[in-house]
């Protein structure tokens, strides 16, 4: 492991908002579409890039609760995608020690997006080196209510106390509650904001904005943003 870095202070967990491929795609005459197949390339890139760093944990921002509003048939290739996905890469990334996880609210995938979520999920159970975790029919404050409604459940049953909750409590119930809140969140595709991704979970996290379009996003980018990190003096909130 971290063969290849040569970064003092590595992020034990990134996460990733991949944005710009339809804009990859419009640039070149093409359709949406092809830039997310092209943006399959970049997600195995840097999970290639995040196993020779030594990154732990690597979350990507793959399918929003709000994307299902794109024309049907972006939403239909994006889950075509990730099945096919699922089938290519499942011996790559057993072999590099990575394991793969679905966050978000599966009740909305059909029947066949599940059953590939439930196979990849499965098949790559035994990876210690890299936990990929994709987040998809996710947004943070879907996330939030379903945590909220799910505490409101626990106090009216007599298993919770109105005061007893706190920012673990919080934690420990959000669907990322496996996972270390991100050291880093990098977006790509050059705008400025966390779109509704681990508003929670990003308190202290460090932030990174490229203008680099998703599917031109590469080991050496994913470099530059660890690079930046480790520049950052990080205080959560103490002075130094
Ligand atoms: C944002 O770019 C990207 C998405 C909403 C989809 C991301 C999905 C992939 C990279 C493929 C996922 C597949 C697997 C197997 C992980 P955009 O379409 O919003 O780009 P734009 O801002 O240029 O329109």
């Amino acid at each position: 492991m971290a063969e290849q870095n040569n970064i003092t202070k590595i992020p034990t967990h990134v996460a990733i908002i991949m944005d710009g491929n339809g804009r990859w795609a419009k640039m070149r005459g093409k359709e949406r579409p092809e830039g997310h197949i092209a943006g399959v390339e970049s997600v195995r890139k840097v999970i290639k890039a995040a196993v020779a760093e030594g990154v732990r944990y690597l979350t990507l921002y793959t399918f929003s609760t709000e994307n299902w509003g794109r024309p049907q048939e972006e939403v239909d290739a994006i889950m075509e995608l990730f099945c096919r996905s699922v089938i290519a890469e499942t011996p790559e990334l057993i072999k590099e020690g990575v394991q793969i996880r679905i966050m978000g609210d599966r009740v909305a995938f059909s029947e066949k997006v599940n059953a590939y979520i439930d196979r990849i999920e499965g098949d790559t159970a035994a990876g210690e080196v890299l936990t990929v975790v994709l987040a998809m029919n996710y947004s943070s404050r879907y996330e939030l209510t379903a945590t909220m409604k799910a505490l409101a459940g626990k106090i009216a049953d007599g298993a919770l106390k109105a005061e007893d909750i706190t920012a673990e409590v919080i934690s420990e119930n959000l669907y990322s509650k496996d996972y270390p809140d991100p050291d880093l969140i990098i977006r790509s595709g050059g705008e400025y904001r966390l779109s509704n991704f681990l508003l929670w979970q990003a308190a202290y996290s460090e932030l990174y904005f490229t203008p680099t379009l998703w599917p031109d996003f590469d080991k050496e980018s994913f470099h530059e943003a660890l690079e930046a990190y480790a520049g950052r003096q990080r205080r959560f909130g103490l002075v130094k």
